[in-house]
């Protein structure tokens, strides 16, 4: 069999049924075969096959072969003899990943985007983790389009999933939690501690330490809780969201501030100019003394405070909402800024450690990492969101998407 046909795979013959109503098994071969730019030589390998020896075109038999699949995963279903289509679930506006199923959506030469439950992929990963960094749905009252749990069952739900990505960690490894903070009470302006139950259930459940809770300041933020602020008016507008840092182990922690330095501001560059400070001082209650000449030396930037002040839009978003646009997909409700998951890579792993991101999204995380040499993982179980996902990667060294048909 030639290279090619042995290499076809599900996610190919899949794709082509995207925006179709149905396809014919003469138009699916069609497509495939512009698609994955195959010579004829290709479409018309025959040889005997089976108990029978009967003579079988090779390409058609494979298609095939991954039609009943598909079918099933419950992913395509047959409309009539020599036509299929995409299923009823499949065909919904989101996708999920059928179950106990992992399939490739898109690589480059540093990692991958898997579509698939997380559930079905960190058990068996067999490599050391060094950075988790996620943010998993929130438990917002009002469902998301992908779904989410609401408060009560939050952490039943979370821990199962994150437990086989703590247990690959490597010592001194960190698993960073972004979480919504605006959850409340039902019908009350009261916030929900769901985040404090969180912290100590990922304490006393998967012996993980708290090493910070980070403010992510997104001035951009809408605002909100509308209830509460603004009609109410007992509440400010929200402007920030939680990101919890854990580690296994506090002693061996890999993380190293100098990897993620802030630019110096330009008053603080003509008060390092002019020799630092100028004169002896003492606060009086004993907080502080400043000696003459402190703070005179020059600092390849300076450490960053545990507040980071970033935008919930970026520009890298933009090649993945053209997309979205473009074939009439959903935008991902509930992005984070790449710059936010870059900078806790930089802070917290090194070039060519390993990151995953369980609930990937339009695969930030990846982004991030990719962005800064490291070796990445992510699993999203909504197709859609990955098939935009992979248009921020077309650029990177080794981008190959098996989703979309081509060898890119
Ligand atoms: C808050 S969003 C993450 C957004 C992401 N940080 C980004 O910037 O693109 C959470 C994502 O987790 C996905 N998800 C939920 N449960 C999942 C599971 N069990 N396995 C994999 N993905 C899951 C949802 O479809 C959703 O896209």
């Amino acid at each position: 069999m030639t290279e090619q046909i042995k290499h076809l795979s599900a996610e190919a013959v899949m794709a082509p049924f995207v925006g179709r109503d149905h396809l014919t098994n003469r138009e699916l071969f069609g497509q495939l075969a512009l698609q994955l730019d195959l010579p004829e030589s290709v479409l018309d390998s025959r040889a005997p096959v089976g108990k029978s020896g009967k003579e079988c075109n090779l390409f058609e038999r494979k298609v095939r072969w991954h039609q009943q699949t598909l079918k099933h995963l419950g992913v395509l279903e047959r409309v009539d003899r020599g036509t299929w289509r995409l299923s009823g679930e499949a065909q919904k506006e989101l996708t999920p990943a059928p179950k106990r199923s992992v399939l490739l959506a898109f690589s480059t030469d540093l990692g991958c985007a898997l579509w698939a439950s997380a559930e079905d992929v960190f058990s068996g990963l067999g490599e050391e983790i060094t950075l988790a960094f996620t943010s998993p749905p929130y438990p917002l009252a009002k469902q998301r389009a992908y779904g989410n749990v609401d408060q009560t069952a939050y952490i039943d739900w979370l821990l199962p999933i994150m437990e086989p990505v703590v247990k690959s960690l490597r010592p001194g490894g960190s698993i960073v939690l972004n979480v919504g903070n605006d959850i409340f009470m039902p019908g009350s302006p009261a916030r929900s501690l769901y985040v404090e139950r969180l912290t100590l259930a990922l304490h006393d459940s998967l012996g993980l330490h708290l090493m910070e809770r980070f403010v992510w300041h997104n001035p951009t933020k809408p605002p909100g809780p509308v209830q509460w602020a603004s009609i109410k008016r007992v509440h400010h507008n929200t402007a920030y969201e939680h990101v919890l840092w854990f580690t296994n182990d506090p002693e061996l922690v890999l993380a190293d501030n100098r990897r993620c330095l802030q630019e110096h501001t330009e008053k603080h560059r003509r008060f390092v100019g002019s020799g630092g400070v100028k004169r002896y001082t003492r606060n009086t209650g004993g907080a502080y003394t400043l000696r003459e000449g402190s703070f005179g030396a020059h600092t390849e930037g300076a450490i960053a405070r545990n507040v980071l002040t970033i935008p919930h839009r970026c520009p890298d978003q933009q090649p993945a909402r053209d997309f979205a646009s473009a074939n009439g997909l959903q935008a991902h409700p509930a992005l984070m800024p790449v710059r936010l998951a870059e900078h806790f890579v930089r802070f917290l792993s090194e070039a060519g450690d390993l990151i995953v991101d369980p609930f990937g999204g339009w695969a930030t995380t990846g982004r991030g990492a990719e962005l800064n040499g490291r070796r990445w993982l992510v699993t999203e179980r909504c197709r859609e969101y990955l098939m935009a996902a992979a248009q921020r990667f077309r650029d990177a060294p080794g981008f190959y998407s098996p989703m979309e048909c081509s060898n890119a």
